[in-house]
């Protein structure tokens, strides 16, 4: 599959929806690579590498305006998001050991389901707590 942004996923924090567009972006990208069967190649490495930054630089943001907007899903988003880099880092080093296209591919499918379900059950309830201009 190929994610693509809908209005729906707004969080309602510019720079967070900017955020989960560039990580969809990324995963995409990782997606185009797997179609074509690459999977040890230092392009692979590459898009890990940018996911992993650009993912640690938006939880850190998220998880700030959660908590600046006292949004009830705080705790629950912190928890997932811990949930995600541990399965990120079980990933890189099993890839790192013994790489093969369908580990690839398992974690690619996992992070795109993620992705989706995390976004539309916990990130969007930040939106009603900017618009209540709570905090
Ligand atoms: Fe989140």
């Amino acid at each position: 599959m190929t994610l693509t942004w809908k209005d729906g996923y707004t969080t309602g924090v510019a720079e967070l929806d900017e955020q989960h567009r560039q990580i969809f972006e990324l995963v995409n990208a990782l997606g185009v690579l797997i179609e074509r069967g690459i999977y040890d190649s230092p392009e692979v490495e590459n898009r890990l590498a940018a996911l992993g930054d650009e993912i640690r630089q938006h939880f850190t943001l998220e998880e700030g305006c959660m908590a600046r907007h006292a949004c009830p899903m705080a705790r629950k988003n912190k928890d997932e998001h811990e949930q995600l880099e541990r399965a990120f880092l079980d990933f890189l080093s099993e890839f790192s050991e013994a790489k093969s296209l369908a580990l690839l591919e398992g974690f690619h499918r996992s992070a795109e389901g993620w992705l989706l379900e995390h976004i539309c059950f916990v990130d969007i309830h930040l939106r009603s707590c900017v618009n209540k201009g709570l905090g």
